[in-house]
């Protein structure tokens, strides 16, 4: 059994990437070919934002969009406690410090109440990261960050494709702030052949920003206006982009078809708690995961049974030994938690109902 079948979905679309790849190699143009700026303009529309600018992984969109930002040095970044790395490591790699909050136990997703806390006078962003596929609460982020004039970046790399509802009206999740970022890592809800990865904004001048800063800081060839970098997305990329993007809502479905049937069979387990669904937010199920208190004796007992688990995140960034010079005083008790009781099941497009009866059957069998 797999954690995620890559394998089976290339299988269900290969003539089509295969061609799509074939006609790049054909071109010869394997740096900023047509492709890259159509697979831009495919997924704006797909997003309904008006700029996408593709880049060369979910790490570097990050990054140069806090560079396009322009921050003062000593400028914080309000972050969650528990996500992946990436979101705290282009902070301290810019200087600015990162300011780690606790999450809500329910969503996994930032509190907004713990980010307002945490608002000093050199607060400059908050990183909402929609974890797991589900937004935070923009609403709620939105109104803080308006109050206290912050802009704001949201880390959508887990949640593409996702819905949030704002002012009752439905968008799409990492479009709702000043800057949104994204990664098309292999086993990304939208992922790629290899690393790939795009930042999202309405704003004019941070499109303009952002394409100039990854593009070695130039709109005219050799003339360097600011410092940049060279984060650019692979025609070859964008190429199998283009294509699964197309099944992209399809994929959606089928991990959210896959999470009903988990949640069905798991929801009268008394010992585990499945994912928790908000109304403001869709779900698309990059991962799912429960908490149970004995998580590590049930993967003992999981993995036993050739059932892969995997556990987003082991400790908090704040006790990660890189971060410990960004400790400060606040005790972020519940991200602390989630890191010893979350683990996450085989998710992916191609799960099918009898690999999730012994996924449940494995987990029902360890008490
Ligand atoms: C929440 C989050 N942010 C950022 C990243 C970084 O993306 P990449 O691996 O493409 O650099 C990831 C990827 O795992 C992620 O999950």
């Amino acid at each position: 059994m797999q954690f995620v079948d890559l394998h089976t979905q290339y299988h269900h679309i290969k003539e089509e990437v295969d061609t799509a790849i074939q006609s790049v190699i054909d071109s010869s143009q394997f740096i900023k070919g047509p492709i890259v700026s159509t697979f831009e303009q495919e997924l704006s529309k797909y997003l309904d934002v008006d700029s996408v600018i593709s880049c060369a992984n979910g790490t570097d969109a990050l990054q140069i969009a806090l560079m396009a930002l322009d921050l003062p040095k000593d400028a914080e970044v309000i972050i969650p406690a528990f996500t992946y790395v990436a979101t705290a490591e282009v902070i301290g790699l810019l200087g600015y410090k990162p300011v780690f909050v606790d999450v809500d136990p329910l969503t996994f997703n930032l509190d907004p109440k713990a980010v307002e806390a945490a608002i000093t006078p050199q607060s400059c962003v908050i990183v909402p990261v929609h974890l797991f596929g589900q937004s935070c609460n923009m609403e709620a982020i939105m109104e803080i960050a308006n109050k206290h004039d912050l802009f704001v970046i949201e880390d959508n790399a887990q949640s593409i494709g996702g819905k949030v509802k704002i002012d009752s009206h439905w968008k799409t999740s990492g479009t709702i702030s000043h800057i949104g970022t994204t990664s098309f890592f292999p086993s990304k809800n939208l992922g790629c052949f290899g690393d790939g990865g795009a930042i999202v904004t309405n704003d004019t001048n941070h499109a303009q920003q952002i394409k100039m800063i990854a593009n070695h800081g130039q709109r005219q060839k050799y003339h360097h206006e600011v410092l940049g970098c060279n984060s650019r997305l692979d025609s070859i990329q964008a190429a199998v982009l283009n294509v699964k993007l197309k099944y992209l809502d399809k994929y959606i479905s089928a991990r959210q078809h896959a999470a009903d049937y988990y949640d069905h069979h798991l929801s009268e387990v008394d010992w585990i708690t499945i994912p928790h669904r908000v109304d403001y937010s869709t779900h698309v199920f990059h991962q799912y995961t429960l908490k149970v208190a004995d998580r590590d004796a049930l993967r003992t007992h999981l993995s036993k049974l050739g059932i892969p688990t995997m556990v987003y995140y082991p400790l908090p960034l704040q006790a990660q030994a890189a971060y410990a010079q960004y400790a400060d005083e606040r005790v972020l008790t519940k991200s602390t938690q989630l890191c010893q009781q979350v683990v996450s099941l085989p998710m992916h497009t191609e799960l099918d109902e009898s690999t999730q009866d012994i996924i449940i059957q494995g987990i029902k069998s360890f008490r």
